[in-house]
């Protein structure tokens, strides 16, 4: 098969690697740099197993600016470009996915395009509708970064959003390219496909809420965290795991698809997934205030990332605990080794770890690392397991 994937971040590299290991594929990304990388069997994004297998494995893999002239011949085309939250429209922006399916069915008719980003329930149905075409399915993505490439070779699931013969061929290629022996695939309609991914991620919000909100009342009220989440957790339909307290959900995908999940809700009564959204900015609002109690004048705050690992801190918790404490007047220092400037945002980036540990009267980190051992008692974490 020859495939087109549109978008070479976290989910459209994932899928371009596991594909081009039995079939022609050709990346697109508007950034030249990430072209000249895929380019150079190096892969732009932190994710061990994905550098591995591009400069190990024999891929049939190029990359290129070019989206014309890549579609050309596909049989599929992959899209994974980014679909933001728009706060003032209160609805995702799917206009770079919708640019690209206008111009595939111009450019190549014959192609299936197969949408990985996250979109809005309803979006296939509407945007056939609109371009007068039928040639768009969804497929959910349930990867996580850092570990992108190794969820799609061991899937917890392949989802289509078609019951047609085409969704099955795509449905083979990516088990095709997989390592898992027993992967559960589900054929649903397009509606369906696109609300299991936003109630899946909105699910698991609502555990790290639930657990955060248990945080709170344990320090609220000086009884051990841990000790209460052990217990809890020792009842397998609870199970022990995903339960870590933090400084509230982060990351690219689980706020901005709760957002758009509550959005779709419009008419329709709910309770849990507006609480699931505002629980969030409540469980920072209450740590900041926590910090602030401690009148520290400098905070230093040791990363950014939300997780260990981790190469990015897009929408990570941490940054609106920040804005909150330095609203108080209160100097923020920040250590951050994946950011190369010397101010983020308005805020002073220590390189030297020694000397941001010694300026700090308190370090906040979401998870607690060994370069902090030294200094444990000016550190303050909600992490009770010492885990991501
Ligand atoms: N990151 C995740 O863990 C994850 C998991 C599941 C689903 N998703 C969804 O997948 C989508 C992509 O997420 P991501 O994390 O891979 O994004 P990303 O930001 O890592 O990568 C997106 C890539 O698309 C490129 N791009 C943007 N506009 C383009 C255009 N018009 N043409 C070609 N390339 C373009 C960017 O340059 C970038 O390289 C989003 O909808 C996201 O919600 C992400």
């Amino acid at each position: 098969m020859k495939i087109t994937v549109v978008g070479l971040g976290y989910v459209g590299l994932s899928n371009a690697v596991l594909l081009a290991q039995h079939n022609e594929v050709i990346g697109v990304d508007t950034n030249q740099d990430r072209v000249d990388e895929v380019n150079a069997k190096r892969s732009p994004v932190v994710d061990a197993e994905m550098s591995k297998y591009m400069a190990e494995k024999d891929l049939n893999l190029s990359a290129s600016t070019d989206l014309k002239s890549s579609v050309a011949n596909a049989d599929f085309v992959v899209v994974a470009t980014p679909t933001n939250y728009d706060e003032k429209a209160t609805y995702f922006d799917t206009s770079s996915v919708e640019a690209i399916i206008a111009q595939v069915i111009v450019i190549e008719p014959n192609a299936c395009v197969v949408v990985k980003s996250t979109i809005p329930v309803g979006f296939v149905d509407d945007i056939k509708r609109r371009l007068k075409t039928d040639s768009v399915i969804f497929s959910p993505e349930f990867l996580r970064e850092g570990k992108a490439l190794h969820d799609n070779l061991y899937p917890s699931r392949i989802i289509i959003g078609e019951k047609s013969n085409r969704a099955e061929i795509f449905a083979g290629l990516l088990a095709q390219g997989a390592m898992k022996p027993d992967i559960k695939f589900l054929f649903t309609g397009a509606r369906e496909a696109e609300a299991i991914k936003l109630f899946s991620n909105t699910y698991l919000a609502m555990r790290v809420a639930f657990f955060n909100e248990l945080d709170s009342y344990a320090l609220s009220v000086d009884i051990n965290s841990r000790e209460i989440i052990e217990g809890v957790s020792l009842d397998p339909r609870i199970g022990d795991y995903y339960n870590n307290p933090s400084f509230g959900y982060g990351g690219y995908c689980l706020p901005k698809d709760t957002k758009q999940l509550l959005a779709n809700y419009a008419v329709v009564p709910q309770n849990i997934i507006r609480a699931t959204v505002d629980a969030n900015a409540t469980r920072k609002n209450f740590l900041a205030d926590a910090i602030i109690k401690k009148q520290p004048k400098i905070v230093g705050v040791y990363r950014l990332v939300m997780k260990a690992g981790s190469d990015n801190f897009r929408e990570s918790a941490i940054q609106d605990i920040i804005k909150m404490i330095n609203q108080k007047g209160i100097e923020i220092i920040i250590y951050e080794p994946s950011f190369s400037g010397k101010i983020f945002y308005s805020y002073r980036v220590e390189k030297d770890l020694n000397k941001f540990r010694e300026k700090s009267d308190i370090i906040i980190t979401n998870r607690f690392d060994p370069d902090l051992k030294d200094v444990n008692q000016k550190v303050f974490t909600r992490d009770v397991f010492g885990s991501n």
